[in-house]
């Protein structure tokens, strides 16, 4: 849509995109459970609060749409504002669940604003030269599917944004050793900004971090049990998640907490996590070592270590950070890594620019679909290992020609162990417990993430709109994903979970407006059903034939 769009103002691409994102929770998990909306080519329309709204769509479930949506208002088709819209929303959602949520629109709103900030930023600012990182920092319009994507944590935010390609030294402080925490290997910390004096150790944080914890930080700086080290070597950049910066000098990547709101969580890196992080890569080396075994090209970015302060459970949270490995270190000579977001979204680099370089659409699409696909379903159904790969936990490992070779897995926050097929014993209770899911819970989370967040996006964005002959090119993609997925289910016995998805089972979808409506915790999000894009009709031969 950006790049469509590339004429209009900040201000109106801002305004478009964030009645699209409000508009698709909306499809999604109010009106498609109630049978609230149904396709009059070439619309899609839909009942909001008793209101009749319509808008020109394709893509199948990852709902893309062209244009402005429009309300049905005394007989006149009147454009539809996101304020209008999130009004509408408010009435709907008030009637439904009982309950208010005052600061609703004014989210929708901020978010659309902080959109227009960041594409204004874009246009003075300097982009980065390296390809990974200038994907990471691509994500303008965030996360599809939900109704607030770019809600700012707070003031000052855009200094931090990566979309607006901000990059900022990390300060220092150095931890008494006695009252330093850490688990696994974090010496990479070591060698990133000024040396810490004897009996010592430094700990780099996160300067927006820094300004929050000031309060906190007071007493143990004025008493020596941290000393204020002053700045680190050179400038990190920011990744897609905010929080997570890329240190080029270090050649590693650095997860710290940052206690703002982005989507649906306060980005904290709990004390459980912080150990938990460090358990699972211990535990994962061997699992995706076995994977990487029968599908080469499969990647991942350990977290080998974190390092924080025991200074209470505030600043132990507060100032934990750990060490990720940088992407670069990862992937094969010759291979350049993207965030798959990057990919789904428009743009040089969008899956369809891509597969259009490299002249063979279907080729490109099985490929990506062999990169990721298999060792997602390998760690789960081989190894009881739940990965979450959404599209902005996978990084696609491109050749020279743009076609995928490889892929990459990170982000242990969101990894979970299937209960009973691991043997936690040792652990403690408080880190063993987030760390699991049932074996259902963990399925729907792999489902989830890996087809309708991650697959459904790429395909669309592949497919581009109708009037291209898009809805012909998008069934002979899922064509293609389902001969794919069949030949894996063959492989594996035939395993009921994968039988249920091949017969066209309905997928979990997270349900992100009703999450923010209740103003819940993400971890209670829980999933509307939708469309399984594997029943679209049946095979084309030919796109199967001139698949590789
Ligand atoms: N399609 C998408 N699916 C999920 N998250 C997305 C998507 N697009 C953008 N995002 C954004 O990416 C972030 C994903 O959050 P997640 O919890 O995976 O990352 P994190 O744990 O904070 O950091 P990291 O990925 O560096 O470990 C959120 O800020 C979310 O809004
Ligand atoms: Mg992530």
């Amino acid at each position: 849509m950006l790049a469509s769009l590339r004429q209009s103002s900040p201000a109106d691409t801002a305004e478009l995109a964030a009645v699209h994102a409000l508009l698709r929770c909306l499809i999604r998990e109010v009106a498609a459970p109630r049978e609230e909306v149904w396709p009059a080519e070439p619309y899609l329309f839909l009942r909001v609060a008793d209101h009749l709204l319509r808008v020109r769509s394709h893509g199948g479930i990852a709902l893309r749409f062209d244009g402005a949506a429009q309300e049905l208002c005394g007989g006149t088709w009147r454009r539809l504002t996101v304020d209008r819209l999130a009004e509408l929303t408010e009435t709907e959602m008030t009637r439904r669940t009982g309950t208010a949520n005052g600061e609703f629109a004014r989210q929708v709103a901020e978010s659309r604003d902080a959109v227009a900030a960041l594409l204004h930023a874009r246009e003075r600012a300097v982009p980065p030269e390296d390809p990974w990182l200038a994907s990471e920092q691509s994500l303008v319009l965030g996360h599809p599917c939900h109704p607030s994507p770019k809600a700012p944590g707070g003031p000052g935010w855009l200094r931090y944004a990566p979309e607006s390609f901000a990059r900022f030294p990390l300060r220092f402080v150095a931890v008494r050793r006695e009252l330093a925490a850490s688990a696994g290997d974090a010496s990479a910390l070591d060698r990133l900004g000024p040396a810490a004096p004897e009996g010592y150790l430094p700990l780099p944080v996160h300067p927006w971090q820094l300004e929050l914890l000031h309060d906190e930080l007071a007493e143990p700086l004025a008493d020596g049990r941290l000393i204020d080290l002053g700045y680190g070597h050179g400038p990190v950049h920011p990744t897609s998640s905010v929080r997570t910066v890329y240190d080029p000098g270090g050649r590693v990547c650095l997860k710290f907490s940052l206690d703002v709101r982005i989507t649906n969580c306060v980005r904290k890196n709990s004390w459980y996590e912080l150990a938990g992080a460090v358990e699972l890569s211990r535990r994962l080396g061997p699992v995706l070592e076995s994977v990487a075994r029968d599908h080469p090209g499969t990647r991942w970015l350990a977290e080998p270590g974190y390092r924080s302060a025991d200074l209470g459970l505030r600043l132990l949270e507060g100032l934990g950070v750990i060490v990720r490995q940088d992407p670069w270190q990862v992937v094969g000579p010759g291979v350049t890594p993207l965030l798959a977001g990057s990919v789904a979204a428009p743009g040089d680099r969008s899956a369809a620019a891509l597969a259009a370089a490299c002249g063979d659409p279907l080729a490109w699409w099985a490929a990506y679909l062999d990169r990721v696909a298999p060792p997602v379903f390998d760690a789960y159904l081989v190894h009881g290992v739940v990965l979450e790969p959404h599209l902005q936990n996978v990084l696609i490992g491109i050749d020279p020609e743009g076609f995928p070779v490889e892929a990459v897995f990170r982000d242990m926050e969101g990894t979970k162990l299937v209960a009973g097929r691991h043997d936690l014993t040792g652990l403690p209770d408080g880190v063993a417990g987030p760390l699991t899911y049932d074996a259902d819970r963990g399925w729907s989370r792999v489902v989830y993430c890996l087809i309708v967040n991650h697959l459904a996006e790429i395909a669309a964005t592949l497919a581009g709109p109708q009037a291209a002959d898009g809805a012909d090119l998008h069934r002979r993609l899922w064509a293609i994903a389902r001969d794919r997925l069949a030949r894996y289910a063959d492989r594996h016995d035939r395993h009921d979970r994968l039988t249920a998805l091949l017969t066209g089972e309905p997928l979990p979808a997270k349900a992100n407006l009703v999450v923010r409506w209740a103003r819940s915790a993400d971890r209670a999000a829980g999933y509307v059903p939708v469309a399984n894009p594997f029943h679209l009709g049946d095979h084309d031969a030919t796109a199967l034939r001139s698949a590789r």
